[in-house]
């Protein structure tokens, strides 16, 4: 979604902004802009649809100078993407940025309209950039006017602002968008993603909830929601950890389905012994709560709910507790029942969807035994507001469409289901060990898994002309055909919908012909014999089978049967394993299509509005 970032220096911060705005492009967006003001006060603003590099190319063209300024990437919510509508927003003197949405910006708007402000944007940030101007009108004090200003707004926000007759100070303020400043030497920054600003400070400071911040070169003055003045700690940035370079890979997408090996072994260690789950790598208190739970809801969005869907088969069958999982935007727009003693879990891979950290606010008021989120950003606010975390550890996630994160996810899930199971004594020993030793393998298996992305790359010019298709898997397989059509749809935008492969005959087995490719997740278990009658149903009716499977269940290919067979692995971690090749095809398929593969079209990475 959209990204800010601004800078007050004693050196030029066009490129340093531009790099920033580069920096954020993997979160999604369509226009980008700039504004910046030099020590004599000379103001320039450049806005362009499209790319940030056709921005850079703009500023460097028209060589701009100056300290202080502010930079944002644009996706579009109200207004079309246009120049018009792209960011910053100027009244007379104010300059504005802003990723959000202000709910009440029509109110606003014809308020404004009555004392005589023209309009020249259709987005509602505008909207806080005239009343932001009018009250400094009044006032004088651009942070006064900031301050008064900020209880007007309903909805969400990070804005960033200043005064183009004064460089000497910008002003951010938060409330439910992150805001990071970075501070320098002898020069600050701001920005909406730490990332933004790694190739200018290791040193952060994160606003809360309410803040509203005064930066000048030298000094980082904040102010809590009452006013009052306030310290907020300052963080140092592990560079390594924070490293976000491609290497040797084409993508991030791909250099993430590469790394997934790593990032899983990252997030298993120190967390498992050689046969048990430590209980206490989900807090010192988690051993008794864990203890007390009967139900567990799961809330999130996107490739996150799939996570979810996929731990409650686990939830269900090993640690023998019921569980309901749901998409964000649903649950905190209906009447739900808090059942007693209830977990209330979170999955995000960044902890700032807008959707999934309101449902955890909701939750937060009823009466649940405990709120939890597994999520992939340390700093974020899901991790904030739960009252358990654990932490996937699976390292910076660029590409939009997520990989390492939903592995990884998949790895903490499990691990949280054996420690539930086990405080519940619903798990024996046994199969707490058989789990353990799985999930110590697993890294391996999935380091096996990649070695066949040459075969699937092949496989992958079977979509080339392709507009539809469909994925079937049965049991904790289903939820990841779900994951792999999702996959597809964000990257190649084919169409690609996920069946339980049951309920074939129920519907979408009318779709299926010759130009219907059917790719089923088919590893050896339980459910085979039950799937290989679903994929008779479908050869019968001429579709293109491509089959996901293992090498012990013997199916034959064919000129209508494609088969991918990976080495067996244990089932209870076939649904991880499984996802990498799904990966490695959507992957290539987009490749095919020369789609923008880390950047697909519409998508943002961080969805931080509703
Ligand atoms: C966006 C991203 C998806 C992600 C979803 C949920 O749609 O493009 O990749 O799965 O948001 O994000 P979260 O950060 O909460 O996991």
């Amino acid at each position: 979604m959209c990204g800010i970032i601004a800078a007050v220096a004693k050196r030029d911060v066009a490129d340093i902004l531009l790099e920033g705005l580069q920096r954020l492009e993997y979160r999604g967006y369509d226009s980008a802009g700039i504004a910046i003001i030099d020590s004599e006060a000379n103001f320039t603003r450049h806005r362009r649809l499209g790319k940030v590099q056709i921005l850079a190319d703009d500023v460097k063209e028209q060589n701009i100078k100056g300290g202080t300024g502010i930079a944002h990437t644009r996706w579009a919510t109200h207004g079309v993407p246009s120049e018009n509508n792209a960011h910053p927003h100027l009244s007379r003197q104010i300059a504005l940025v802003h990723n959000g949405i202000i709910e009440n910006h029509q109110a606003l708007r014809e308020d404004l309209i009555k004392k005589g402000y023209l309009f020249e944007s259709e987005t509602d940030t505008e909207v806080i950039a005239h009343l932001i101007d009018a009250e400094f009108e009044r006032s004088g004090s651009l942070f006064d006017a900031v301050q008064t200003c900020i209880p007007k707004l309903k909805g969400s926000y990070a804005i960033v602002i200043f005064d183009i007759t004064d460089p000497s100070r910008i002003i951010a303020a938060r409330s439910g968008s992150p805001i990071v400043v970075g501070l320098g030497n002898g020069e600050n920054f701001v920005a909406s993603d730490q990332l933004a600003l790694l190739h200018l400070t290791q040193r952060f400071m994160f606003l809360e909830e309410g803040d509203i911040a005064e930066i000048t070169d030298k000094e980082i003055h904040v102010f809590n929601n009452l006013g009052d003045l306030v310290q907020r700690e300052i963080q140092e940035s592990n560079p390594e950890q924070d490293i976000c370079e491609k290497g040797p890979f084409r993508h991030f997408m791909q250099k993430e389905i590469f790394e997934q090996p790593k990032a899983l072994l990252n997030t298993i260690q120190g967390r498992l012994s050689e046969t048990q789950v430590i209980t206490p790598s989900f807090g010192t208190d988690a051993a008794s709560i864990f203890s007390k739970i009967e139900h567990i809801q799961i809330v999130a969005c996107g490739t996150s709910y799939n996570a979810g869907l996929t731990a409650k088969y686990w939830f269900e069958s090993l640690s023998r507790v019921s569980c309901d999982v749901e998409i964000a935007s649903e649950f905190r727009y209906r009447h739900f029942i808090a059942r007693p003693n209830t977990l209330f879990l979170t999955l995000s891979q960044s902890g700032e969807t807008a959707d999934t950290l309101a449902a955890l606010r909701l939750a937060k008021e009823k009466d649940f035994l405990c709120t939890m989120s597994i999520c992939n950003v340390a700093r974020s606010s899901l991790v904030r507001e739960s009252d358990i975390v654990f932490l996937t550890h699976a390292g910076r996630e660029i590409g939009v469409a997520s990989t390492k994160a939903f592995t990884t996810q998949l790895i903490a899930l499990l691990m949280l289901v054996t420690s539930i199971g086990k405080e519940k004594k619903h798990l024996d020993d046994k199969t707490e060990l058989s789990i353990v030793q799985a999930l110590h393998a697993l890294p391996q298996h999935i380091e096996e898994a990649l070695t066949f992305d040459k075969e699937i790359e092949k496989l992958a010019k079977n979509f080339t002309n392709k507009q539809h298709s469909l994925f079937l898997g049965r049991g904790a397989l289903y939820p990841i055909a779900m994951e792999a059509a999702l996959k597809l749809k964000e990257i190649s935008y084919i169409h690609a919908e996920a069946y339980a492969a049951g309920e074939l005959k129920h519907g979408p087995l009318a779709l299926v012909d010759a130009q219907m490719p059917v790719v089923v997740i088919a590893p050896n278990n339980d459910l085979l014999d039950k799937l290989k009658s679903n994929i008779e149903e479908v050869r019968a009716r001429g579709g293109e089978l491509i089959l996901f499977t293992d090498k012990t269940t013997a199916f034959q290919k064919d000129k209508n049967i494609k088969i991918i067979a990976l080495p067996y692995v244990n089932e209870l971690i076939a649904p991880i394993y499984f996802t990498v090749p799904m990966q490695l095809l959507a992957y290539h398929v987009a490749l095919i299509k020369g789609t923008d593969v880390d950047q697909p079209r519409n998508l943002a990475k961080a969805v931080t509005v509703e």
